[in-house]
């Protein structure tokens, strides 16, 4: 890019492209828009009503009816998908997690109102992953203390399936098991979903950003002191993640996800930079109580703060974010 010698001051000043508004439209070299957010909304089993999540104000848990509305609003600001994930009754968690199969569950009847009112307009992504069915709240199955591959990866593929039964568009194994893209696409076409998409969370790291999103699926009480280090990967490591990407393309994911969002836009950047495939960030519950928490006292601009945040993904290379911020931000870039 700099191969050749570019001017110096006083013949060059940058200053001069930036000077106007109509100039700086000229040079800008990424934007925004609302094709880039993918909203992950919560839902609870009640008919009617919502209730707020305490660590991530604006955020709420949406009973059958609001998650239905969530939908349609999501299609009426022009958002691609949203993606669901279950505070599941603790009364049915259980040590095998067995309700993730269950093709009754929160998630598959969400689902299925939710596409019997928006049908095609709006993509619906489904989190696979045991943690919001497990009484220990891992994201596995627990074996002598231990969150078990093979097994773990036999159930994810069952609870892909009843997803997709129930008209998710986009599988997204958030897990972190080995082999489990494979298992699941394998799964997914021998019942006939050749066409359900599997999003991988790729590159998802052992994070202390998650807390609020672990009060929202009411899983941090489960997780009691745990946590995830034995799957989830080490915040140390960058190269691993390409590792982990080859590894998920490889397996036949369709795109790949990196988390949490900004503290790793590093990753962004060399996963698009080195695979060039459809790639995703997910600004998680942390990110957003952070940017909240500030704006609430005063000491951040919300609307610049997170506008500005969901750009960085995007020049960092992403072709979408997760955000709990999609319909605000799809709101201020209406304007
Ligand atoms: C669980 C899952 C987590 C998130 C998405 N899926 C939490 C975890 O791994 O403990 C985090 C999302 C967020 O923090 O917003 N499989």
């Amino acid at each position: 890019m700099f191969s050749f010698v570019r001017g110096s001051y006083p013949q060059t000043r940058l200053r001069r492209s930036r000077r106007h508004p109509w100039s700086r439209r000229l040079v800008r070299e990424t934007r925004l828009t609302v094709d880039d957010l993918i909203w992950p909304i919560f839902v609870r089993d009640f008919a009617e009503g919502r209730e707020p999540v305490p660590s991530m104000p604006g955020v709420h848990r949406l009973g059958r009816a609001d998650a239905v509305r969530a939908a349609a609003e999501a299609v009426e600001l022009g958002i691609p998908a949203i993606a669901v994930f279950p505070a599941t009754d603790p009364r049915l968690k259980s040590e095998d997690a067995r309700e993730a199969v269950n093709p009754e569950n929160l998630v598959c009847r969400t689902v299925r109102a939710i596409k019997a009112e928006v049908g095609d307009s709006l993509g619906v992504i489904c989190d696979v992953a045991l943690d919001p069915y497990s009484s220990h709240g891992q994201d596995g199955l627990v074996e002598g203390g231990y969150v078990t591959n093979d097994r773990t990866v036999e159930l994810l593929c069952r609870q892909a399936v009843v997803q997709a039964e129930a008209g998710c568009d986009v599988a997204a194994p958030s897990d972190m098991m080995d082999g489990r893209v494979g298992a699941i696409r394998r799964a997914l076409d021998e019942a006939g979903y050749l066409d359900v998409q599997i999003m991988s969370y790729a590159a998802k790291y052992a994070s202390a950003f998650y807390g609020p999103f672990r009060d929202a699926v009411g899983s941090a009480a489960n997780l009691g002191g745990g946590d995830k280090k034995t799957y989830q990967q080490d915040p140390s490591n960058g190269d691993e993640a390409l590792h982990e990407v080859a590894l998920d393309l490889g397996e036949g994911a369709d795109s790949v996800m990196i988390k949490p969002g900004m503290p790793y836009l590093d990753l962004v950047h060399r996963v698009k930079a080195t695979f060039g495939v459809p790639t995703y960030a997910y600004q998680v519950s942390g990110e957003y109580a952070m940017i909240t928490a500030a704006a609430e006292q005063g000491w951040l601009d919300r609307d610049s703060a997170l506008l500005e945040s969901l750009l960085a993904f995007k020049r960092a290379g992403a072709d979408g974010v997760l955000s709990y911020f999609a319909p605000e931000a799809a709101r201020l870039l209406r304007r």
